[in-house]
């Protein structure tokens, strides 16, 4: 069977850690869409592990695919493989040849147009990766995808139409200067030998058919979303979104595994238990209108370490948004919940979460499909009790009885607003600080 792990809010939500609790019967982990802009985090021996590319599941020796809805970045993948094997960890990764190909210019045009858009407010505040601009590349149908690395004819036809093509857009319609990351001998030469890496390590696979066979040889299968849903191409904050499909459907086209396949497992929806960003556009339950609430946001950034894995930069924050969650838990038919970071908001003073919007004088359960009017918004809050902190690692010993009662109840009223069971509760980063309810796996 499949497990699928999808982001329900705005990316960080603590997917790694989900992966890496429910993955143990897992054989395969396989990323879906996104690139190095994801940054996951695994604890594992009291280690800890920061992913960009390499599925987490990789950590405890699963086989890690990156599958043909990512766009992968070589330069990364081999940095992060290089540095897990000095860390006496050797993932065994295999990327799809229908995989998109993010190549040094990508990285340059992602900076040039976050920079024209923001004249405008217009710029999402990317990680700088790259991403967007190869999706561009694929969607326009001039991209380099993995299996062309592995023909030096393919990739000098490719590359002798899309190098062009970008250089003239920088320098006729940007008015910038072209640098060596538009090097088409350059890019030539080192992507070859990247092909002939990828070859001599057996790396590349045709997802969707090792992905089937490995099914009906009876293998567990996990599928890591990285973002989250509100950061979806088309049911996020557009434009303040990433360039794939974070929700459940992207597992689908992402792997080359079909949705009766994928329909049939689980999906579970990985949700921090306040809100945070990283990037710009509008946040309705955002924790900024005054200094005590700006205090608040202080509080939960340092309690729960609330700065980018990738870029480092502080994330913003805010209360529970549940008309986010409704409109997540709908998009990816959410079969099971993990709610993390339950322990950090143990030390707040007051706790809120947005049960719903206000528009216009409207009440609103779900999020409009207009950034603009979402940002209309006001939220309507709900107060809850706090609790204290307590001893979390005993607690993740006890079992979910043992959680303060308002944490419990807390927890019920998410579960009945969303009509999803809670399969997980975070309270701690590591692995042994979690308590499981409901395993997906039914090994
Ligand atoms: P991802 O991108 O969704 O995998 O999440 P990140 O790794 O970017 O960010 C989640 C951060 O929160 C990591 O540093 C995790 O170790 C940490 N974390 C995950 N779950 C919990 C939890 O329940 N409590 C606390 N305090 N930290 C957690
Ligand atoms: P994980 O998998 C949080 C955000 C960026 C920016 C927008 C577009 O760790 O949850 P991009 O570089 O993708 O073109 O940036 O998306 N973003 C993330 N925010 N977690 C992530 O990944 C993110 N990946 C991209 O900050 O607002
Ligand atoms: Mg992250």
């Amino acid at each position: 069977m499949t497990v699928t792990i999808v982001g329900a809010q705005l990316g960080d939500e603590g997917k790694g850690g989900i992966v890496d609790l429910f993955g143990d019967p897992a054989d395969v982990v396989v990323r879906y869409q996104g690139g190095d802009n994801a940054g996951h985090t695994v604890v594992h021996d009291g280690e800890e592990y920061k992913l960009s590319l390499v599925p987490s599941g990789a950590i405890r020796g699963k086989i890690g695919v990156l599958g043909n809805g990512c766009v992968v970045n070589p330069r990364t993948l081999f940095d992060e493989i290089d540095d897990l094997r000095e860390q006496g960890i050797d993932p065994d990764v295999r990327v799809a040849e229908r995989a998109h190909v993010i190549l040094p210019y990508h990285r340059v045009l992602d900076g040039i147009e976050e920079e024209a858009k923001s004249d405008d407010d217009l710029e999402a505040g990317t990680t700088g990766r790259g991403i967007g601009p190869t999706y561009e590349d694929k969607v326009g149908r001039r991209g380099v995808r993995v299996g062309d690395l592995l023909d030096p004819d393919v990739l000098r036809d490719r590359l002798e139409y899309v190098v062009p093509h970008h250089r003239a857009i920088v320098e006729d319609v940007y008015g910038a200067e072209v640098g060596e990351e538009f090097d088409l001998a350059a890019i030539y030469e080192e992507f070859v030998s990247i092909g002939e890496r990828l070859a001599a390590e057996d790396m590349t696979v045709n997802a969707g058919e090792f992905l089937d066979a490995k099914r009906r040889n009876g293998d567990q299968i996990m599928l890591e979303g990285a973002q989250g849903t509100s950061l979806d191409i088309d049911h996020g904050t557009y434009p303040y979104v990433t360039s794939s499909n974070p929700t459940a459907g992207g597992a689908c086209v992402g792997t080359g595994l079909g949705p009766t396949v994928v329909g049939q497992g689980e999906v579970i929806g990985v949700v921090k238990a306040y809100l945070s960003r990283v990037g710009t556009g509008p946040l309705p339950t955002e924790l900024q209108d005054d200094a005590e609430e700006e205090a608040l946001a202080e509080q939960i950034r340092e309690e729960g370490g609330e700065y980018g894995t990738v870029t480092g930069r502080p994330r913003r924050v805010g209360w529970l948004d549940l008309p986010m969650l409704r409109h997540a838990t709908r998009a990816n038919g959410f079969t099971g919940l993990a709610v993390n970071h339950l322990d950090v908001l143990a030390t707040l003073p007051e706790l809120k979460v947005g049960h719903a919007y206000d528009l216009d004088g409207e009440e609103l359960q779900t999020m409009p499909p207009t950034t603009e009017r979402w940002a209309q918004c006001e939220a309507k809050l709900r107060s809850f009790e706090t609790w204290d902190p307590v001893d979390w690692n005993a607690v993740a010993d006890e079992g979910y009885e043992a959680l303060p009662e308002a944490a419990k109840a807390y927890l019920s009223y998410l579960s009945d607003e969303l009509d999803t069971p809670i399969y997980a509760v975070g309270v701690g980063p590591g692995r042994d600080q979690s308590i499981v309810r409901v395993r997906p796996f039914d090994d």
